[in-house]
Order: structure tokens, then sequence, then C-alpha cells
């Protein structure tokens, strides 16, 4: 059962930590100070680890910021990306509106990602941090899936790892039933849940 309080207290966090005041640098919504080549090439890598022959490519990030990761994939693979993106901050969404994605508006939604109706399904590719997810909130997992042509991202940060006493985003409870690859990199930590 989705515990709304749950998701109004990190919407309230999210705010303050990204949107305290008025900015212009496009690192801050998604928690960066800098551009983050480095974490964003990891992305790639992963994406690029897949047998890829299609032509067209949907890609859907829950919690995405201002779109400053699918802008990253979008500008630096060979693949041709349609970027997709849900984020509960109205600023980080008018962000990727506005600046990054002005040709994908409409892909760009801002509702808490648990009420998203993933009406452009199958998408390829999601991306999901389970850091942002109830951890008894399994059913979630399973919907996305449902809506996932090739493959569920999940992604966590080191530091995040390390708070929880974690060695990989695997350990997530959240993540326990399911059978994924891990990919382990210095600062970030892939599961991948293939669909079958
Ligand atoms: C660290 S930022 C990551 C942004 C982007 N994915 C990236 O990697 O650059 C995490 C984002 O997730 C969003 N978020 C967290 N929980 C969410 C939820 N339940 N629904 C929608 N957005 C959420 C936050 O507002 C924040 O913008």
């Amino acid at each position: 059962m989705v515990n709304d309080d749950f998701y109004q207290n990190n919407r309230l966090f999210y705010k303050s930590k990204y949107w305290r005041c008025e900015h212009q640098n496009l690192c801050y919504p998604n928690g960066f100070l800098n551009y983050p080549k480095k974490t964003y090439d990891y992305f790639l890598e992963v994406l690029h680890s897949f047998d890829t022959t299609n032509n067209h490519y949907k890609i859907l990030d829950l919690g995405c910021g201002n779109g400053l990761l699918l802008k990253h994939l979008l500008d630096n693979s060979y693949l041709e990306i349609e970027p997709f993106g849900v984020d509960f901050l109205e600023n980080s969404i008018l962000q990727a509106k506005n600046l990054l994605h002005k040709e994908f508006q409409s892909n760009f939604i801002c509702c808490n990602f648990i009420d998203y109706d993933f009406s452009h399904f199958p998408y390829d590719f999601v991306f999901l941090d389970p850091y942002h997810l109830q951890q008894n909130e399994v059913e979630f997992i399973t919907k996305v899936l449902k809506h996932t042509k090739t493959a569920v991202i999940f992604y966590t940060y080191y530091d995040v790892l390390e708070n929880l006493k974690y060695n990989s985003v695997k350990e997530f409870p959240i993540l326990k039933p399911f059978m994924l690859d891990s990919f382990e990199h210095q600062e970030m930590s892939f599961a991948i849940l293939h669909k079958k």
C-alpha cells in the first residue's frame, strides 16, 4: 500500500535541497555541483552493453530531475533515443520542457512516478533508483517491468550505499525477489532486470 507521507516528505526534501532559490545551474536539480560527465558516461556504458539493433529507443527516467542525464544519453549515444521523464518537482520538469528537451516537451511529466500512467509504453529501457521507493512496494517494480521492452536499469550512488551499509544496489530489500545482473563502478552501482 502506498504511504503518501513517504513521497510527500521526499518531495519536500528534494524541493528544499534543489530549489531553495532560483538558479541557472542545470546540474543542481540533479544533485550535482558540476557536470557529472564520468557518472553519466557509466549510464552510457550500461546502455551500450545491450545488443541493440533497433533504430529507435524509448528511454524513461523515473526521477529525471530536469532531464540532464537523458540529454547526455541523447547527445552521446550512437543509438537514436527518444527521452521520457517523470519528476515530482515542477521547476525541474519546467527546465526539461523549456531548456533541455524542447522537442520532446510532452514526454516530460510532473507527478509522483508511483502515479505515472506509462502512457507511451513499451519503453525500451527504464532507469530507476530504488532509494526513492518505499521498500514494500514490490508491485510497482512489477508494473514498471510490465511496461518495459528490454530492461529496467536500477542504479544508485555509492554515498547512498555507504550510508545504508550496502555493497550493491541489489541489496535494497525491494529488489531481493528479482534476478539481477549487476555492474559495480567506483561511484555507482547498477543492477539490470531483463525482460524475458
Ligand atoms: C538525484 S536526482 C536524479 C536526476 C536524474 N535522474 C539524474 O541522474 O541526473 C533524483 C530525482 O528524483 C526525483 N524523485 C524522487 N522520488 C520521486 C518520486 N516518487 N516521483 C517523482 N520524482 C521523484 C527527485 O525530485 C529528484 O529530482
